[in-house]
């Protein structure tokens, strides 16, 4: 068990940053400044939860009965799929969307920005049961900044001496009003594979993304900027990236949801993810010493239509 106090020692920025224990026994750290607010698990580098000063809801949702486990992922937040995104394509008893977000990282550095924001740096922690998942000698490296924006970037080293193929996304839960009211622009015209019903089926999109019905789609071959149009909270979210070929758009819709059991009563409506992704046709060759890096910025602006 980490010890806390020497964590807040080492890491806690006199007070910005303060490490915790919380039921379920996980090390979360909590990070509050002038511009924002977050919680950070430290199983899975997992962002639990993200407010921006100027919003009274937080943009970043967390399921009201997620569950705190180790070995388990927590419903919401930014779980860190890596290092395939969906099942494993050879091997179906592995653990969907790899393991990043089920296992231990370590905080290695923490320092506040000259904009007031927060950065801390984690890396994953390797354990011999890994290897027999992953045979790869690779680094896993975490920078999240908590500010006025969130921002993060996954990097992956490849240390060893043949080039590895990697799956990944930040699968962010965004907090929305009512899924049946929110609109996504940026996907327009871009082809995707649509997973609902098990299968793989190639589709394109017609003009924006709204929601009637279960959506789960990885749309292939866009870097495109998605913006989440939200007339209930009456904000949009701004969604950037880089290093990414992927956006996955997930809502369970009624039925999954319950079948799933830690989204509670109708927790599905107050949340979509945008998840930046190299999935699929996308997953990411990184050469023999060589380093990939996948990031996001997420912000907010009012929407008064
Ligand atoms: C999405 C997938 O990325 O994650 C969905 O496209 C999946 O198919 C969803 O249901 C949630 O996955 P999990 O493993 O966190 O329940």
């Amino acid at each position: 068990m980490a010890n806390l106090s020497a964590l807040n020692l080492r890491f806690g920025l006199s007070g910005q940053i303060v490490f915790k224990e919380i039921p379920g026994s996980l090390i979360v750290m909590e990070v509050t400044n002038a511009h924002g607010s977050a919680t950070i698990a430290l199983q899975g580098a997992h962002v639990m939860s993200w407010r921006p000063k100027s919003e009274a809801e937080p943009v970043v949702w967390l399921s009201r009965a997620a569950r705190f486990t180790p070995g388990k992922s927590i419903r919401g937040g930014v779980p860190v799929c890596w290092p395939w995104f969906g099942p494993h394509a050879t091997d179906s008893k592995l653990p969907a969307h790899g393991f990043a977000r089920t296992v231990p990282w370590e905080a290695t550095a923490t320092r506040v920005l000259d904009n007031g924001a927060t950065e801390i740096a984690l890396t994953l922690v390797e354990t011999d049961q890994m290897g027999t998942m992953w045979p790869h000698q690779t680094k896993l490296s975490i920078a999240i900044t908590v500010g006025a924006r969130l921002k993060i970037a996954l990097t992956t080293d490849n240390l060893g001496n043949e080039d590895v193929v990697i799956g990944e996304a930040l699968h962010t839960y965004f907090q929305i009003g009512d899924i049946a009211d929110i609109r996504i622009s940026g996907l327009e015209a871009g082809d995707y594979l649509d997973k609902v019903g098990g299968g793989s089926v190639r589709r394109r999109q017609d003009g924006r993304v709204v929601f009637s019905a279960e959506t789960d789609r990885i749309y292939l071959n866009t870097e495109a900027e998605c913006v989440i149009t939200d007339p209930r909270l009456k904000r949009r979210i701004h969604v950037t990236k880089s290093g990414s070929r992927s956006t996955v758009v997930w809502n369970p819709w009624t039925e999954k949801a319950d079948k799933m059991g830690d989204f509670g009563l109708d927790g599905w409506r107050e949340m979509v993810c945008i998840e930046s992704a190299n999935a699929a046709e996308n997953a990411v060759t990184i050469k023999t010493g060589s380093r990939h890096t996948m990031a996001v910025e997420y912000w907010t602006e009012k929407y008064d239509g």
